[in-house]
């Protein structure tokens, strides 16, 4: 059984992603952190318990953290996913809230008390992860495994022409944990892969409105603005899913086609902010993480239809 420990700044994908944790019969979702990204962290926070409820999961914990990014101010993600990062539907208020107790403290609790046990997903900026690193420099080697949606490995960006959203919202996080990582403790997947492997076209979206199902309901009507930013900002036909095809790579290896030990240094300057380029050079220093390349975007899809397909009980 796979336990995870998941970190969002609940938008649209990460909500989507939550849906695939939470309902995968091998995985034990065992809490939620939420983190400044996509949202403020109240909304990612409220999010995050809304999908839980709509999963028939609201027992998870939820825990509340970073309002900011460690030395940046926060810059949210709403143009591209709605003002509260899920659609701008009008979607009711969770029944639940938030438990007592920061996300900081929790990574740091958790892995404590488990080592060796726990999966950590993160799916935002990386604030609470670095700020967990800071106070227990060993940290990362006390998950089982951390896994990191995060960077641009080809350089071509979503947030800048060179930077990814999450690396280049909290860049100084992302340095922090890069600097603690290796490439046996820590997986990174760029928003590349999904924009490469696993594009939901416009057969899929019909596909998913046949399906009919509350969650399939749900996942398309949460991410209609992703869709309409993909279509006329980036002129993709259909919409990507970096979160979810993440959290696919960790519930189900056998998805993962191609990988890569890296040496990623994280920009910091003005000008590259947060560009998450490999070094490649034939003396680069030893890899710190492992880069996940490429998905089978066949199985992904599968994974994501059977998941929407499921009818939660009251
Ligand atoms: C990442 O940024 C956010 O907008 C998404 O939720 C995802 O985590 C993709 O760059
Ligand atoms: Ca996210």
């Amino acid at each position: 059984m796979l336990e995870l420990l998941v970190d969002t700044d609940t938008g649209s994908d990460d909500a989507v992603a939550l849906l695939l944790a939470a309902l995968n019969e091998d995985t034990e979702l065992t809490a939620v952190t939420t983190v400044a990204g996509n949202v403020p962290v109240p909304l990612a926070t409220r999010n995050a318990l809304l999908t839980l409820e709509l999963a028939g999961r609201g027992q998870v914990p939820v825990y509340q953290g970073c309002e900011r990014p460690i030395v940046r101010p926060l810059h949210t993600a709403t143009a591209v996913h709605g003002d509260d990062g899920m659609g701008d539907l009008g979607l009711p208020e969770p029944a639940g809230s938030a438990r007592p107790g920061h996300a900081i403290d929790v990574l740091l609790d958790r892995a404590r008390s488990r080592p060796g046990e726990l999966t950590l997903v993160t799916l935002g900026p990386l604030t609470n992860l670095a700020a967990a690193v800071l106070r227990d420099r060993a940290l990362l080697t006390r998950f089982r495994h951390v896994y990191c949606m995060i960077g641009a490995p080809d350089a071509v960006g979503n947030m800048s022409a060179t930077a990814e959203f999450n690396a280049w919202a909290d860049p100084e996080a992302a340095h922090v944990v890069a600097e603690a990582a290796a490439p046996e403790l820590v997986t990174w997947i760029g928003w590349d892969v999904s924009r490469r492997d696993a594009v939901m076209t416009p057969d899929d979206q019909h596909a998913l409105r046949e399906l009919d199902t509350p969650l399939a309901k749900f996942t398309q009507r949460i991410n209609r603005k992703v869709a309409e930013w993909a279509a006329t900002v980036t002129g993709l036909d259909g919409y990507d899913l970096p979160d979810p095809v993440a959290m696919a790579g960790v519930l189900r290896p056998d998805l993962v086609i191609e990988t890569e030990p890296a040496h990623v240094r994280v920009a910091l300057g003005d000008e590259a902010r947060g560009q998450t380029a490999p070094d490649r050079r034939l003396d680069a220093p030893a890899a710190n993480v492992t880069l996940i390349r490429r998905v089978d975007g066949k199985g992904f899809k599968e994974l994501l239809f059977d998941t929407l397909a499921k009818r939660v009980e009251d």
